[in-house]
């Protein structure tokens, strides 16, 4: 199967989810999510905005606010391909309709984070396969934004079990993530084993 059509057949299933099922299952994953290490001691944090049915971030941004860490949200450049980090201080004030009517950091709240600063990034996907391989929504974005990371920086993707696939094959750019967090499970990945750069 190429990118194109798994993209296609797991965003389908993605949006075939009912509300109830997006909310409890999203509510499994920040769950898991927040008991990992590697957040407990990440003291900045990147966290995507979800957007149609991808796992929900809310409550996770909203937690790591009050627990006092620092939470950056990306700004997203189409013309560039780039996302921008930004931090986050007031939720969801800060954020307001953008690219693709996602939100994102309203004009005049902007505040550039430099992404080696950034301990986690919680990464959005369309499908990954157990060794973290990612295929995303075919823009590059992360792709561009992940090198940029320190290379200690830990790489989380929460999502559906339904967005597991056998086997993604990674090009030449795509960046894998060293965690997934499902509604039933967290694998560690063979990136996490071999270190950053594959
Ligand atoms: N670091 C990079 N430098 C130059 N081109 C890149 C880089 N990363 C990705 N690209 C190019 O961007 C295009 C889209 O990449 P790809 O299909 O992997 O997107 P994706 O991983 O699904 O998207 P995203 O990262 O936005 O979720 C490809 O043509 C790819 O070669
Ligand atoms: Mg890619």
């Amino acid at each position: 199967m190429s990118k194109s059509e798994i993209r296609k057949e797991v965003l389908k299933a993605r949006l075939a989810l009912s509300e109830q099922e997006v909310a409890q299952k999203s509510a499994a994953i920040v769950k898991r999510l927040l008991a990992l290490e590697e957040y407990r001691r990440a003291a900045i944090l990147m966290a995507y905005i979800d957007f149609r049915n991808e796992v929900r971030t809310g409550e996770l941004i909203r937690e790591s606010l009050a627990m006092g860490k620092q939470v950056v949200v990306p700004l997203t450049d189409t013309r560039a391909k780039r996302l921008m980090p930004s931090l986050l201080l007031n939720y969801p004030e800060d954020l307001a309709p953008g690219a693709w009517g996602i939100l994102e950091p309203a004009p005049g709240r902007l505040r550039p984070v430099e992404p080696a600063k950034i301990d986690l990034v919680v990464v959005p996907g369309v499908a990954y396969d157990e060794r973290g391989n990612r295929l995303g929504y075919g823009g590059g974005f992360y792709d561009r934004f992940l090198p940029q990371t320190r290379p200690d920086t830990f790489y989380v993707a929460p999502a559906f079990e339904l967005q597991i696939r056998p086997e993604i094959t990674p090009g030449p750019y795509d960046c894998p993530v060293h965690c997934l967090v499902t509604e039933e499970r967290v694998i560690y990945t063979r990136k996490n084993l071999l270190g950053k750069g594959r």
